[in-house]
């Protein structure tokens, strides 16, 4: 790849099947900038243990549907580097050098890791690994010296903490590190099925693999306008949980008509539904076919992590050359 390319890093968790909101949330943008960027994408395993230590038993399966999902979806392992966290042991190197320059504050009072400590009752997350999520985070994106780190909104308190930790080291040991810029997503919400945030654990998801069978009841039971009762009732389009799904899968002339039938009480939402549906399994049928393709060749997703992680580990290694060479080490 040539040097003048813009470099991207993004990593997921290998938490479970992923649903049509990463999708638009993050993934489209993944896929997006692969076109234009020279992208590093990885699972982050290690990122998964932080929380998940006590029962790590699907951690090893997960990541390969992990990747599964991405190659479905799109991404093309000719166009980015696609690599397992764990593989690369300099990600861990490095999260044990920048944790010398990382004040205990900063990670204290880490909004995203107060909110979890208070909500999270079933794990125990007193854990140092957790604590230090962010400096590992630090540790993945700085490897790779992006200028770019496409993530969800959530992300972003810990993207500005590992622009000040490459702060930090700059002014210790001289400018180094870049300070990465969040890239994302300008797409609408994209709600769950209930209208809470769209998540596997609320039950409330539609997953990229999911059969038609599976999406059927699921949009059947979704709920819509909650002011609406009846079809004679004039719906509100803005306060419609299905309407988002039409500003992410339906072109503009099948929105003003829908938003049209609906405000006039002359399409009700059964047969809103039935638009979605349709749409829902045109915008899956790519996906389906290329999933199709790695059903039939188990070995391909292992193919694509071994090239991926041989171009990752090069990259890191370079880094952390000049990383031990800063901190006398
Ligand atoms: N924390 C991210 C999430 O939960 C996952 C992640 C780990 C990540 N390392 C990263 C994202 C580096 C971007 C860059 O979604």
């Amino acid at each position: 790849m040539a040097d003048a390319l813009k470099r991207t890093v993004s990593g997921m968790r290998p938490t479970g099947p992923l649903h049509i909101g990463h999708y638009f949330g993050v993934l489209k943008n993944w896929i997006n900038m692969q076109e234009q960027d020279a992208c590093y994408y990885f699972v982050a395993d290690w990122h998964a243990l932080t929380s998940d230590y006590a029962a790590p038993e699907h951690i090893h399966t997960h990541s390969a549907e992990l990747v599964k999902d991405w190659l479905a979806a799109g991404l093309d392992p000719k166009k980015c580097v696609i690599f397992q966290q764990s593989e690369i042991k300099a990600h861990a190197e490095l999260t044990l050098l920048l944790g010398m320059v990382t004040p205990i504050s900063w990670l204290e009072r880490n909004p995203t890791y107060k909110e979890q400590r208070q909500e999270i009752s079933d794990k125990d997350l007193g854990n140092f690994g957790f604590l230090g999520y962010p400096v590992l985070m630090a540790a993945d994106i700085l490897l790779y010296q992006p200028d770019f780190v496409p993530v969800g909104q959530d992300q972003l308190p810990h993207l500005e903490l590992t622009r000040e930790i490459a702060r930090r080291f700059n002014h210790l040991y001289g400018d180094f590190f870049p300070e990465p810029a969040a890239r994302l997503t300008h797409a609408p919400k994209c709600p769950g099925l209930d209208g809470r945030k769209m998540s596997k654990s609320y039950g409330n998801a539609i997953s990229l693999n999911d059969s038609d069978e599976n999406i059927a009841p699921k949009i059947r039971g979704m709920f819509t306008d909650k002011n609406r009762l009846r079809k004679s009732d004039p719906g509100n389009p803005d306060s419609c949980n299905l309407f988002p799904y039409h500003q992410l899968l339906s072109d503009e002339e099948r929105q003003v008509e829908i938003r049209l039938g609906c405000t006039s009480s002359t399409l009700g939402c059964v047969d809103c539904k039935r638009f979605f549906m349709e749409k829902l399994v045109a915008f899956l049928e790519p996906l389906r076919t290329r999933r199709a393709v790695l059903d039939s060749n188990p070995d391909l997703v292992q193919e694509v992590l071994r090239e991926g992680n041989t171009k990752a580990r090069a990259f890191a290694e370079s880094t952390m050359t000049e990383v031990r060479r800063r901190m006398g080490v």
